[in-house]
């Protein structure tokens, strides 16, 4: 089923997303050496339970997880990519770490993902790869516009990413969202234009580029639910929920400070 949302619905979204956004920031400024991830979980549970809002997370048991999900955000170190379990491990230098969180306040869901390098000791490899999923994340973005089609969206996120160098993954990508995280329709990271889905107002969509430095295949933890790269290679995911208005579309998941000004 695919979900429009009312002005009215867009407004509580926009609120979720700012909380998801809030909080991601915070928890990345508390992302130095030696912060177990296991603080980061907890920390996080505790900036949602304060904001009145519900963990999308913590039930969670999709066909793609094992059980429930237990946790507050996904945590992805180096070659952990997608759904990375908070697990007892303290940040080294030069980490690339990826934290993924979803939330719903007042019945409406937001998701966000940013990837980022721990202290000072960046390998540039990482940081380019970060730097592309952000780049594939503003050119699908700028292609949602109503009357566009998702594979529009798709092929652009793609060109991005496969001009980059990297091989795209087609199992995980982006979704709708709304009353619940995940939702119709599909948006992979890989498309032909004009194919799919056609945009109109009021949609909420939550695009997720995401890549591995040298292939395309995952593998699952022992955990059942984190998802590495199959070589082991570094990774990188950035994700932002927007909304589709009358004229383009509205990047849901900015810091409070920076709404409303
Ligand atoms: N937020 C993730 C996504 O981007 C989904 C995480 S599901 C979890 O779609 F259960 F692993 F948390
Ligand atoms: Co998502």
């Amino acid at each position: 089923m695919i979900e429009i949302l009312s002005p009215a619905e867009v407004a509580k979204a926009r609120i979720s997303g700012a909380l998801v956004a809030d909080i991601l920031q915070a928890m990345k400024e508390r992302s130095t050496v030696g912060t177990n991830l296991l603080d980061i979980d907890r920390w996080t549970k505790e900036m949602i339970l304060a904001a009145g809002a519900e963990s999308c997370y913590v039930d969670y048991a999709p066909s793609f997880g094992r059980g429930p999900f237990g946790h507050y955000i996904c945590t992805g170190v180096n070659d952990a990519v997608l759904h990375g379990l908070p697990h007892d491990y303290a940040l080294a230098d030069g980490d690339l770490l990826t934290l993924d969180l979803a939330v719903s306040k007042d019945g409406i869901a937001a998701d966000s993902a940013i990837s980022f390098v721990v202290g000072d000791a960046a390998r540039p490899e990482g940081t380019a790869m970060i730097e592309a999923t952000e780049l594939a994340l503003a050119a699908g973005i700028a292609a949602a516009v109503p009357g566009a089609r998702i594979g529009d969206l798709s092929h652009a996120i793609g060109s991005v990413l496969t001009e980059a160098g990297y091989p795209v993954n087609v199992e995980f990508g982006g979704h709708g969202i709304g009353s619940t995280m995940h939702q119709d329709p599909h948006v992979p990271n890989l498309g032909r234009p004009g194919r799919g889905y056609e945009l109109r107002p009021g949609l909420l969509l939550a695009l997720e580029p995401w890549v591995m430095a040298d292939t395309a295949k995952l593998v699952t933890d022992p955990d059942g639910w984190t998802l590495r790269s199959a070589t082991g290679s570094l990774t990188a995911h950035s994700e932002h929920t927007i909304a589709i208005t009358e004229t383009g579309a509205e990047i849901l998941t900015v810091p409070s400070r920076s709404q409303a000004g």
